[in-house]
């Protein structure tokens, strides 16, 4: 464990390269360094930031007055493998995820193929469900190991038990419940009761992808939605698609991302707002619906596509935004313009270089005050916001 002085900022933890400087900062090279950082802090009464690639905050200029711990820990590891179980994997919290996406290929392990190239680790893979390409690790997942701040001890979850939805999860839950009986510390933020240790997953053994789930990438692959394609196929047209949408994994935590600006993001800022089938009519006639699925259940042939919610369906916030007047590179004017837009997809708040956190804030909210006026429909931030709210 090495416990800085000099605590980084959190501009240099996160991928959106914004936000102030830590109170005090320790990097996690066990699980035990992880656990006793994580009770320490708790027992002391600190605010706690766990972070992982750092691809999914947003941390206020004025920076984190409590302990900053990054998960530093990298490893995964084939338990079992057998041409009627499949492969039986498990990976610490802080592994990359796209590196474990590339052994998994590599080996013929199938289910996480279509979620080639997402930036961040495995241990924040279940939090948020993490999904792109009609996949998501929901499909994937076997059982969780966390650290329960609120009971100090070890849990293992089931992936039944973790209720999987759009990018959430019981773990995501956490952050936002009201104190209970149960759980009187609750809500838990900025990070959850539970803290990500470990991550077991289950794939079926193959050389081809699962179904693809997404129009645009089965187009580019040339097969029809409900299809398989070659894994190595699969991971080279996401990667080409995520590339074109400045969505790209630059690497492990802390390699420069290049010239690109459009890569200095969280990621998808928005969520694509999910409304009740029978109050559709109100989205605007030409905007997207795309199905709700519910997590994809792993059947004898592997992980398949999930059942569609009827009671469900999902628009598209890019579109939105598109087409509420904010168009690619959309950016205010003076100092805030230090924060746009990306010129490749109307979903990414980008940095262009020294942006503050106050700047992104500024923009998320005339995108979403515009969205609201255009279309009555209030995007949701999908990235964690430590320290700033819209
Ligand atoms: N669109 C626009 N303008 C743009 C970009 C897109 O109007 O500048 C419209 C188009 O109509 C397009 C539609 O938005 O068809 C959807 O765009 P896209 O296919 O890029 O997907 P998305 O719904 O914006 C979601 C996930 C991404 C994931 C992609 C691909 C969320 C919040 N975002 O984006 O995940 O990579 O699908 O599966 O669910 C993330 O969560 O951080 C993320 C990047």
């Amino acid at each position: 464990m090495s416990l800085s002085t000099a605590a980084p900022s959190l501009a240099e933890l996160t991928t959106l390269r914004v936000g102030g400087p830590a109170d005090a900062y320790v990097e996690a090279t066990t699980e035990a360094e992880l656990i006793d950082t994580i009770r320490a802090a708790d027992d002391a009464g600190e605010p706690l930031l766990v972070v992982g690639g750092g691809s999914n905050l947003l941390v206020a200029d004025e920076g984190f007055g409590g302990v900053v711990v990054r998960d530093a820990r990298t490893g995964f590891e084939r338990e079992s493998q057998d041409a009627c179980g499949g492969a039986s994997v498990t990976a610490v919290g802080g592994q990359d995820w796209d590196d474990l996406v590339v052994a998994a290929v590599e080996n013929g392990w199938v289910g996480i193929e279509s979620l080639s190239g997402i930036p961040g680790t495995v241990g924040a893979a279940p939090v948020q469900n993490i999904g792109a390409y009609g996949q998501e690790v929901a499909g994937a997942l076997s059982t969780v190991r966390t650290w329960d701040r609120l009971r100090g001890r070890v849990r293992t979850f089931a992936v039944g038990e973790l209720a999987l939805g759009y990018r959430t999860s019981v773990l995501k839950e956490s952050m936002r419940g009201a104190p209970t009986a149960d759980d009187p510390r609750a809500p838990w933020f900025p990070t959850p009761r539970y803290v990500v240790l470990a991550v077991t997953f289950q794939f079926r053994l193959g050389t081809l992808s699962a179904p693809v789930g997404y129009g645009e990438l089965a187009r580019r692959l040339g097969v029809e939605v409900g299809e398989r394609a070659p894994q190595g196929d699969l991971r080279a047209a996401v990667l080409e698609l995520r590339a074109g949408k400045g969505m790209l994994a630059d690497g492990r935590f802390g390699a420069a991302p290049g010239a690109d600006r459009d890569r200095f993001s969280a990621g998808s800022f928005f969520t694509n707002p999910v409304v009740p089938a029978d109050q559709a009519h109100l989205l605007p006639a030409e905007a997207p619906r795309y199905p709700v699925r519910t997590a994809m259940p792993m059947t004898s042939t592997g992980p398949s596509l999930g059942v569609v919610d009827p009671t469900l369906v999902k628009t598209s916030a890019a579109w939105l935004i598109d087409h509420a007047g904010f168009a690619k590179g959309f950016g205010l004017a003076g100092a805030a313009s230090r924060a746009t837009l990306s010129t490749k997809h109307t979903l990414a708040l980008t940095n262009r270089g020294g942006a503050s956190a106050d700047d992104v804030v500024a923009l998320a909210r005339v995108i979403r005050d515009g969205v609201q006026d255009a279309y009555g429909i209030t995007l949701e931030p999908e990235p964690v916001l430590v320290g700033v709210s819209l």
